[in-house]
């Protein structure tokens, strides 16, 4: 579903990927563990064409196209979800307006129908009830004033109602208590494991992968995927540490 080939990228003239190669098959949880700095949030963002972040090598396929062909709204609409490590507050819009915004341009970009009021509305309250966030939250300006936790069940609702093939997290675990984190892990299992969706999943905890429990894990390390192996090798890292598991590999 998604293919990493030798993927080259820099920022402001400084490398940051060098050489990344990974291939995430539909069906897959891929888990992405590694050092801070290592490259994780430049990786979602290149996926997600945050501009600034130039590719100077290798290619990424994605369903059979060039994504990095695509503009981001393109990638959003061939069903590329990215889950931020800190949700911005857009404070004027309401997370009901920005969410059906969101969801009918990709439609139309599609060539589906935009749904009707009534029809988002309903899909907004189901995907709230099943990330248990209060239905009236989706009324409040996006994410102004809500809590870490609050921010990431608010995401997980946006995952829902977008409803991507493939969905790009990136440390949706950080901050969220031990309740919210079960939300969250609950949320991507419900939404996204599916034969035809496929997750990568940045995290530093086992304790997410605990829940979502994911195919394969991989370490980042300098900007390219050094070590692959099952989820043990997320325990492992847990108790050992990166250094100590890298020097064995
Ligand atoms: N806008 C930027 N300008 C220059 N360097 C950056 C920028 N953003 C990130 N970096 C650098 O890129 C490296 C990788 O960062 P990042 O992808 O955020 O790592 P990770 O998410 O694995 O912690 C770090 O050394 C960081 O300082
Ligand atoms: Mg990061």
């Amino acid at each position: 579903m998604l293919k990493i080939d030798n993927l080259h990228a820099e920022i402001d003239g400084k490398a940051i990927l060098n050489g990344l190669t990974l291939t995430v098959p539909a069906g897959e949880v891929h888990a992405i563990m590694g050092p801070n700095g290592a490259g994780k949030s430049t990786l979602a963002y290149v996926l997600g064409g945050r501009p600034g972040y130039e590719v100077t090598q290798g290619s990424v396929e994605f369903n059979g196209v060039d994504l990095l062909d695509l503009e981001p709204h393109e990638r959003a609409a061939a069903g590329l979800f990215l889950g931020f490590q800190y949700p911005v507050e857009i404070p004027g819009v309401s997370n009901l307006q920005f969410l059906r915004e969101a969801l009918n341009a990709q439609r139309r970009a599609r060539g589906e129908e935009a749904l009707t009021g009534g029809e988002f509305l309903k899909l907004a309250k189901d995907r709230a009830g099943l990330l248990k966030l209060d239905p009236d939250m989706l009324k409040r300006h996006v994410n102004v004033g809500f809590s870490g936790g609050e921010k990431k069940r608010a995401e997980m609702v946006q995952m829902g109602i977008l409803d991507p093939k493939f969905a790009v997290l990136d440390e949706t675990d950080s901050g969220l208590d031990i309740d919210a984190l079960r939300v969250v892990g609950d949320g991507i299992n419900a939404i996204m494991r599916a034969p035809d969706k496929a997750v990568l999943l940045i995290t530093h905890y086992q304790r997410l992968l605990d829940v979502v429990k994911p195919d394969k894990v991989s370490i980042l390390s300098q900007g390219r995927i050094v070590q692959t192996g099952g989820p043990d090798l997320a325990v492992r890292l847990e108790s050992e540490g990166y250094d100590a598991v890298m020097a064995d590999a």
